[in-house]
């Protein structure tokens, strides 16, 4: 098999920034993705439609005007998140879901939530209008391990949550361990789904360092054990519909990832497709890539199919040490000088 030839994906959780820096990534996803849920974790977060249309705007100004993408916005859940706004999100044709950082996760959930009793209105606002809630699945807090954090979020958070908010919706971000999977696995398709990262899909913790610390390797969920990593790889190659692509690629500037506190986020959005399509390669089937890459995001978000095709051929190429990043700052992309078996063919169909 040397090409493959598939519905346009979209990519279901991706981080846009901002600004000159926004300007310098958004055509990757473009060129790739039809559409993408973008994260609103900016700096202030995006909490009220009126700022995730603004934002939207911004990145509509940035996009090369020959390429066909649509952001699907997204709301950053606070403390204050009032029903009303969740009403206004649910009938605003651009607002498609609500993110939930627990306080302290993650880059910049300084003003996630601190705790989820004070969010009751705003998840309740949330199954009556049919918005789906996006989790970054990990517990918080000094005495919880740091590799163990998804797992005690399910524990604590999740199933609390799925049964308090009988008729919510929501997507199991970015998830890193078989302890996720199963848990998809065993709830209702139609309540609970996850995304999975090509990064996930491809390296496990050693990678974090192999040869030394490799910052460039760092993100959150951080990556595990291999055997969590088979289980992703599973996940997405084997079960159609509860898992689909969401790359949660998170630039950040050089500098501020090689430094003595690096900031957590691996870009993957320069080759998201022919990384996937790496990972599928290595599990040996490529029999539910359309479904993973495709069709079971729309599904789950209740929007319709691409009706564009894209096209990947077996192609060897190297990936760039570094790519330019907003204002004459450079990021090292994910998989850096390595060479890529899969490649994204230009004259795809719009
Ligand atoms: C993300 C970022 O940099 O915004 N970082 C990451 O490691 N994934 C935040 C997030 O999604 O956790
Ligand atoms: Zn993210």
């Amino acid at each position: 098999m040397d090409t493959i030839t598939f519905i346009r994906p979209d990519d279901w959780h991706l981080h846009l920034r901002d600004g000159a820096a926004m300007a310098s990534v958004v055509n990757d996803s473009a060129r790739q993705f039809a559409r993408a849920i973008v994260m609103p974790n900016l700096q202030p977060p995006v909490t009220t439609v009126a700022a995730a249309e603004a934002y939207r705007d911004r990145i509509l100004a940035a996009l090369n005007p020959a390429l066909d993408f649509d952001p699907l916005m997204t709301l950053y859940l606070t403390d204050d998140t009032s029903a009303v706004e969740i009403a206004r999100a649910a009938a605003s044709p651009v607002v498609h879901a609500v993110k939930l950082y627990p306080a302290g996760a993650t880059t910049h959930s300084d003003q996630g939530v601190t705790d989820l009793s004070r969010v009751t209105e705003a998840l309740e606002a949330m199954q009556e209008h049919g918005l789906p809630l996006l989790v970054h699945g990990e517990a918080t807090g000094e005495d919880i391990d740091v590799f163990d954090r998804e797992q005690v979020f399910i524990e604590q958070r999740l199933q609390p949550l799925l049964r308090d908010f009988p008729a919510l919706r929501i997507v199991f971000e970015h998830i890193t361990t078989a302890d996720a999977v199963d848990f998809v696995r065993d709830n209702d398709p139609e309540r609970l789904a996850a995304t999975i990262t090509p990064h996930h899909l491809l390296i496990n913790r050693n990678a974090l360092f192999r040869g030394g610390l490799n910052p460039h390797h760092y993100c959150l969920p951080v990556a595990k054990r291999e055997r969590h990593r088979q289980a992703l790889l599973a996940a997405a190659t084997g079960t159609p519909r509860r898992f689909f692509a969401g790359t949660d690629s998170a630039p950040h500037a050089r500098g501020a990832k090689e430094s003595a506190c690096g900031c957590a986020g691996i870009y993957s959005a320069h080759a998201a497709i022919e990384l996937y399509a790496t990972a599928f390669e290595q599990a040996g089937d490529f029999t539910h890539f359309e479904t993973f890459m495709s069709t079971a995001g729309p599904a789950f978000y209740r929007l319709p199919v691409n009706s564009a095709t894209v096209t990947l051929r077996r192609d060897s190429w190297t990936v760039p040490d570094t790519l330019p990043f907003g204002d004459g700052e450079e990021l090292v992309p994910f998989m850096a000088g390595q060479v890529l078996h899969w490649k994204l063919q230009q004259e795809s169909r719009q």
